[in-house]
């Protein structure tokens, strides 16, 4: 029997969730509600089971327990052929020796729809793609990510309910891959299809994704805006896993009402809010490296700034990295914006250095 979600409840619905593949778990009791004209990234490394959950709700693989529910229909009453999604893979599988229409067509002519609104269908989605110029040519004469954009067409086609991609442009490189990242998410909110997606990279389900669910070993860590995850990370292992982070060890040596003074070893942190947690605790400090700054004097500031040598130098164009090494051996990662072509006093190799950091830049983490 299908189940009716509660009034207010998601589009889609991921209820406890389980694949277990002989003993082992690649999904390991997931839940999670998307709403409708989402675009959802599953994040994660290789192995966490992305692609597992994503079967599932393409209803190529059964859930060993738990449900989805997409739309107030549980899936599992669902035959394959009514099930309303499309799944579009990172090797986008378009037919070789069909053109670019007949490859968008091939969907909506299997299904038996009459010509004329194949027709329409495949006109409206060439428009959408902006592929029209290129109808007649076959895949090979194409570009990587107008290929991609073909792929992309075909599935959206079929008017699907719910869009599945899967690393979906893995094959691309860096370049192409940022771009067609935006020309994806702008195609995919025209239509308005609810979407979600795999990605073990995370500026592409950062810069693609209205929320992502952070996995890890079948399990989700954190679900939230890719705002709210780089900036406050549940966990070490998320604060680690997205962007760059410096972590401190330290102990909770003050608490007070709206803020708390933290000793580690090079210096003494005063986080302008509060943490759970009690005096004596141990805890570690995160800071992004983008919001660390270098200087050569002193800060005035007792707390938040520790001194140390320069001893690497990265440059990428619109930004430098530092790793600077603090009394206790330690290092740490800064990164500041080229915003001059030229500096006075440039900071170089070996430089005795004075990093600080304001008091709201701390991510503190007890997990
Ligand atoms: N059909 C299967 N049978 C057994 N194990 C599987 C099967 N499919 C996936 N797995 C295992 O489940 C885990 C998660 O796989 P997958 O979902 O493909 O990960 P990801 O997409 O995050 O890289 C892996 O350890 C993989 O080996
Ligand atoms: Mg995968």
């Amino acid at each position: 029997m299908s189940t009716v979600p509660a009034p207010g409840a998601g589009y889609l619905q991921i209820r406890d969730v389980v694949k277990d593949f002989g003993g082992f778990k690649a999904v390991n009791n997931v839940s999670l509600e998307i709403a409708k004209g989402e675009i959802f990234a599953l994040l994660g490394s290789s192995g966490c089971g992305k692609s597992t959950l994503l079967r599932m709700l393409a209803g190529f693989e059964t859930p060993t327990s738990g449900q989805i529910i997409l739309d107030g229909r549980n899936l599992a009453d669902l035959p394959p052929y009514e099930r309303p999604m499309n799944m579009m893979f990172q090797s986008y599988a378009l037919f070789p020796h069909l053109t670019v229409w007949d490859n968008i067509a091939f969907g909506l002519r299997r299904e038996g729809l009459p010509k004329d609104v194949v027709a329409s269908r495949v006109e409206a989605m060439l428009k959408l793609v902006q592929l029209g110029k290129f109808a007649q040519r076959k895949p090979h004469q194409l570009s990587g990510g107008q290929q991609q954009r073909v792929a992309l067409a075909r599935s959206l086609a079929k008017q699907p309910l719910l869009l599945l991609l899967d690393e979906p442009l893995g094959a691309l490189d860096k370049k192409l891959r940022e771009q067609t990242q935006i020309e994806l998410v702008n195609i995919i909110e025209q239509v308005g299809v609810t979407c979600v997606m795999v990605t073990h990279d995370q500026e592409e389900a950062m810069t693609m994704a209205s929320r992502i669910a952070v996995m890890s070993e079948g399990r989700f860590l954190q679900v939230g805006a890719p705002g709210d995850i780089y900036e406050t990370p549940a966990t070490r292992f998320v604060a680690d896993f997205i962007g760059n982070v410096n972590l401190m060890e330290g102990v909770l040596a003050v608490d007070e009402p709206g803020h708390v003074i933290i000793d580690c070893a090079d210096c003494r942190h005063y986080v302008g809010h509060g943490i759970t947690g009690t005096e004596g605790m141990s805890v570690t400090v995160a800071l992004r490296p983008e919001k660390i700054h270098l200087t050569r004097q002193k800060p005035a500031d007792e707390f938040n700034s520790a001194a140390g040598t320069i001893k690497e130098m990265s440059y990428f164009g619109s930004f430098t990295v530092y790793h600077v090494q603090l009394r206790s051996g330690a290092m740490l990662k800064i990164s500041q914006a080229n915003v001059q072509r030229h500096r006075e006093d440039e900071l170089t190799w070996g430089d005795e250095v004075w990093a600080h950091w304001s008091r709201s830049a701390h991510i503190v983490l007890t997990s």
